[in-house]
């Protein structure tokens, strides 16, 4: 992407998507790996990093998986107003997205995604104590025959119940390109998936 299409919001828009496109696919694209916040039980704010399983840039949806017994889970049923940060050093890019979440679990969504989950990957949804549950000792809750082996399919099958997909659909997208010339900030507000821009002071 060169200096001026960093001015012109229809490429910046596409470009948005192909990096989010290439987080999903690319293990070691900065995006893999974007923050999610949401509201805890206390009106909080708690943040963790998450694998960036999905985008959709036709309905612009940004999917995550987890276990359904954390408390993320309970708190954005509660509260389904979730934040997405994502940050490039090398295309010098941050993106913060605001999403509305949805939970899947134990569903179509659930089950397609599960099937294509490997072996090796359902391992975490086979913990016996629920996911921050307080252990006497530090440990990572898996059973102990399955240290260091994939679980066969039969039994990674009893973690389909705590698999789950959360859906976050975009409501807005704050892109930052930090530039030593001049900072660009641009806004991009949603209705029915048609973008409404803005330019922000950086
Ligand atoms: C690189 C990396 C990837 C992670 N991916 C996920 C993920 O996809 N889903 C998830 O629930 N937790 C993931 N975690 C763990 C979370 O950051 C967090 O520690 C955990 O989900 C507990 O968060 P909670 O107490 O808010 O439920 C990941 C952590 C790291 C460091």
């Amino acid at each position: 992407m060169s200096t001026s299409s960093k001015e012109n919001t229809l490429e910046i828009f596409e470009d948005i998507k192909k990096n989010l496109t290439r987080g999903v696919k690319d293990r070691k694209h900065a995006f893999h790996t974007p923050v999610i916040s949401n509201v805890d039980a206390e009106g909080g704010i708690d943040s963790r990093v998450v694998v960036l399983r999905k985008f959709d840039p036709t309905n612009l949806i940004l999917n995550f998986h987890t276990d359904f017994r954390s408390p993320k889970v309970f708190n954005l049923q509660k509260n389904n107003k979730s934040l997405f940060v994502f940050y490039d050093h090398k295309l010098k890019i941050q993106l913060r997205i605001k999403t509305t979440s949805s939970i899947n679990n134990q569903n179509e969504r659930a089950r397609e995604m599960w099937d294509k989950t490997r072996l090796f990957s359902r391992k975490c949804y086979l913990t016996l104590k629920d996911p921050s549950s307080v252990t006497e000792f530090p440990e990572d809750g898996i059973p102990e025959h399955l240290t260091g082996k994939e679980p066969s399919l039969e039994e990674s099958e009893q973690g389909y119940k705590n698999f789950t997909v959360v859906e976050n659909k975009i409501d807005e997208i704050d892109w930052l390109y930090l530039e030593i010339s001049g900072h660009r900030r641009l806004r991009l507000k949603f209705i029915n998936n048609e973008p409404k821009y803005d330019w922000l002071i950086p």
